[in-house]
C-alpha cells in the first residue's frame, strides 16, 4: 500500500487504494444517492439558466462516489436537456488527484464521466473546504460524504487516548469548540457559493442518539483497540510517551444537535446567510467485511485470518498517515514505516486470534440543507 506523506496528517492512502479498501464508504454514498437526486431536482426547480453545477467536497480519489456522480450527471441532463452540467471534485491539496483524473477520464476501468459531447464537464479543485472553493452564487448542489469530521486543526492532544471519542473534561471541550467553529466555517463558505434555492446534502460521521459512532456499535470498539495497541507499543518501548501523546486524530464526531445548532439559531450568521436545515437523520451502514465474514460462518466457521487481512486495510486507509505523523521525525523514515507496519500487523493478529465483534460499522448523519431562493 502506498503512503501519502502529508504533514497535516489528513491524507488518505494513494494509488487507488482508498476506494479499493473502502467499500463501506461507497455503500454510504449509494444509500444517500436518492437524497442527492431529490436535492438536485429541488435546486434545479429554483435555478435560473440552463447550466447546473454540482460539487463533491472531500472526494478522495473519486472512486467511491463515481456511480452516484454518474447518476447525478444524467439526472441533471434530464432536468436540463438542452443545458450543461459542471461537476467539481474538491479535496485538500495533497489528495490523490492523479487517480481521480484517471477515474473521471475513463482510464481506471469505468467509462469516462467527463463527456463534453453530452454537456458534462468535470473539474477538480485542491482548495480546502474550509476556504471558498467556488464563485459566489454558482453552486446548485454540494454533496459531501465522510469528510467533515476532519477538523481544520487539532485543538489539543488527548493525554490518554488517540481520538476525541475518548476525550474528557477540558480536552473534550476544546474538541467540541473547534468542531463548532469549523462547522460554521464550512456552512458559511458553502452558503456564499450556493445559488438561490441551491442544496447541500452531507453524509457526515456522527455520534448518534445511542452514543454509537464509527467502529463502536456494540462489538469491539475500534478506537479503543487502536489506543490499546498504541499504548502497548509505548509499554514495549517501541514508541515514546511523547509519540503516544502526539498521535491524536484531528477529528470530531458531532451529534445531530451539534450539526443542527447553527442552522436552527434564528439570529445566528448561518441563518442570516440564508441556510435552512430541511432534514437530518442518522443511519448505520454495516461493515461489509464483517458482514461477509458472518455469512461464511463468523468465528465458528469462517477463516479469521482472511477476514483480518481484508478488514484491517479499511481502517488503515484513513488512519495510517495520522499514526505515521505522530512518530518523531528524529527517527529514520524506514524505522517509522516499520513501526506502522508492525502496528497494523498487531491489529491483524488480534482479529485473527479472536475475530468476534470486530466491525467498522459506519454511523452517519444524513442532512439536506437549502439556501433561501
Ligand atoms: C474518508 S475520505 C471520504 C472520501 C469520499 N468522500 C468517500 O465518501 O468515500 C475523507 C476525505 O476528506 C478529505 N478532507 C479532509 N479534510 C479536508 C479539507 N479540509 N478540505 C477538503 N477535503 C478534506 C480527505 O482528504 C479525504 O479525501
Amino acid at each position: 500500500m502506498t503512503q501519502n506523506s502529508d504533514a497535516s496528517g489528513l491524507a488518505m492512502t494513494t494509488g487507488g487504494d482508498y476506494s479499493l479498501s473502502t467499500r463501506g464508504a461507497k455503500d454510504v454514498i449509494d444509500r444517500a444517492t436518492p437524497r442527492f437526486r431529490a436535492a438536485l431536482a429541488a435546486a434545479a426547480g429554483q435555478a435560473t439558466g440552463d447550466h447546473l453545477v454540482i460539487a463533491d467536497f472531500g472526494c478522495a480519489d473519486g472512486g467511491t462516489g463515481l456511480e452516484a456522480m454518474r447518476q447525478l450527471a444524467s439526472h441533471a441532463k434530464t432536468l436540463r436537456p438542452n443545458g450543461s452540467v459542471t461537476i467539481v471534485y474538491e479535496d485538500q491539496p495533497l489528495n490523490d488527484f492523479n487517480t481521480l483524473t484517471r477515474m473521471v477520464q475513463g482510464q481506471a476501468g469505468p467509462p469516462p464521466l467527463h463527456e463534453p459531447a453530452r454537456g458534462i464537464y468535470v473539474l477538480a479543485s485542491g482548495t480546502s473546504f474550509y476556504q471558498p472553493v467556488l464563485p459566489p452564487g454558482s453552486l446548485h448542489l454540494g454533496i459531501s460524504a465522510t469528510a467533515m469530521h476532519w477538523l481544520s486543526a487539532k485543538p489539543t492532544d488527548i493525554a490518554d487516548h488517540i481520538h476525541a471519542v475518548g476525550a474528557e473534561g477540558a480536552a473534550l471541550a476544546a474538541f467540541s469548540a473547534q468542531a463548532a467553529r469549523d462547522w460554521e466555517t464550512i456552512l458559511l463558505a458553502r452558503a456564499a457559493e450556493l445559488a438561490p434555492g441551491g442544496r447541500l446534502v452531507f453524509c457526515n460521521f456522527c455520534r448518534d442518539e445511542d452514543g454509537r459512532y464509527l467502529g463502536h456499535t456494540g462489538g469491539v470498539s475500534m478506537f479503543a483497540t487502536f489506543r490499546e495497541i498504541w499504548r502497548q507499543f509505548q509499554d514495549q518501548g517501541r514508541i515514546s510517551a511523547a509519540e503516544f501523546s502526539a498521535m491524536t486524530f484531528p477529528q470530531y464526531y458531532r451529534t445531530v444537535e451539534e450539526f443542527a445548532a447553527p442552522l436552527r439559531d434564528a439570529t445566528g450568521p448561518v441563518t442570516a446567510a440564508g441556510l435552512c436545515l430541511e432534514t437530518i437523520e442518522t443511519g448505520i451502514t454495516p461493515c461489509p467485511y464483517a458482514a461477509a465474514f458472518d455469512q461464511e460462518g463468523g468465528a465458528d466457521g469462517g477463516d479469521s485470518a482472511s477476514f483480518a487481512r481484508a478488514y484491517v486495510p479499511t481502517l488503515r486507509s484513513w488512519s495510517e498517515s495520522t499514526f505515521f505523523n505522530g512518530l518523531s521525525t528524529g527517527r529514520p523514515v524506514a524505522e517509522r514505516r516499520q513501526v506502522i507496519e508492525d502496528f497494523y500487523q498487531a491489529y491483524v493478529d488480534r482479529v485473527t486470534t479472536d475475530p468476534r465483534g470486530h466491525a467498522m460499522d459506519y454511523v452517519h448523519a444524513y442532512m439536506t440543507i437549502a439556501k433561501a431562493a
